[in-house]
């Protein structure tokens, strides 16, 4: 499908080298001050190691509340369980979607003692109405993740949304997420429609892409402009990237470390539940 009308790269921003768990060496793309503005977001982790040292620590058991988050794994094996019995392997490909609702706690060990680990995380907002919801989550190996391969060889692997006439692996209300990961061979164009409600970027893992006249590279996020229907991706090389977008929430966002909540009560109250248990 054609669009009309491009979004532009409105900002180009690079990661903060930062760790997180017991120490995972990873890059923070999107941070706290990007949280308005790419509302429902609050966070994008990307990691990506060849050196056991940097990740084979994982994220031993840990809360979060009032928010989702999406583990995609594009290399590596990493084991999940939380307090409520659940367990699964996330691995090559696949992705872990979870809502924390009231509450859950986790981990989040790499199941590998070598080898590459390398994919994202990111951390969707629930709306209010919903921050206390029942906890879910799902594991969909990749093979259940829906793909479609364009005339110019373009694949689109759709995890949220509906893109290319297809219904991504998870649907939701309220904001409407979109995730794609995007594979471009040289010089190949891929247009993706974004509803003109939605914030949206991209973060380009491999190679390099054209947006307009702006060229995003390896290891970059573009913030894409709330104008147009959607975007025009030129790849400039094999390129790898992936697209997000959502409908804001327009609600106060008060986070305290893993706790996303609206209010300053609310996060007393979530650390008073945790100190007490009442995360079960
Ligand atoms: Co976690």
């Amino acid at each position: 499908m054609n669009i009309k009308h491009s979004r532009s790269i409105e900002q180009l921003v690079t990661g903060v080298a930062t760790s997180d768990g017991a120490g995972v060496k990873l890059t923070r793309v999107l941070t706290g001050k990007l949280q308005r503005r790419l509302d429902p977001f609050l966070m994008l982790d990307a990691f990506g190691s060849d050196n056991p040292d940097d990740y084979i620590a994982g994220f031993p058991d840990h809360p979060h509340r009032g928010f989702e988050t999406v583990t995609y794994m594009l290399a590596g094996r990493m084991r999940h369980r939380d307090n409520a019995g659940h367990e699964g392997l996330l691995d090559n490909g696949g992705v872990q979607w979870m809502t924390a609702g009231r509450g859950v706690i986790h981990s989040e060990i790499p199941e590998q003692e070598d080898g590459i680990m390398e994919g994202f995380q990111l951390w969707l907002n629930l709306p209010a109405k919903n921050k206390m919801t029942a906890p879910w989550y799902r594991d969909f190996p990749s093979a259940a993740i829906p793909e479609h391969v364009t005339q110019d060889n373009v694949t689109i692997r759709v995890i949220a949304g509906r893109a290319c006439g297809i219904e991504g692996a998870v649907m939701r209300e309220d904001t409407e997420p979109m995730y794609l990961d995007i594979h471009l061979p040289a010089d190949a164009t891929f247009d993706a429609a974004i509803p003109a409600t939605h914030n949206a970027f991209i973060y380009v893992y491999r190679g390099e892409v054209s947006v307009g006249d702006t060229q995003v590279g390896a290891q970059r996020m573009g913030i894409l402009s709330n104008t147009g229907d959607g975007v025009r991706l030129t790849a400039n090389g094999n390129t790898r990237l992936i697209l997000i977008a959502g409908r804001p929430l327009n609600e106060p966002i008060v986070q305290y470390g893993p706790f996303v909540m609206n209010t300053q009560e609310e996060i007393h109250q979530a650390l008073n539940d945790f100190r007490n248990d009442r995360f079960a």
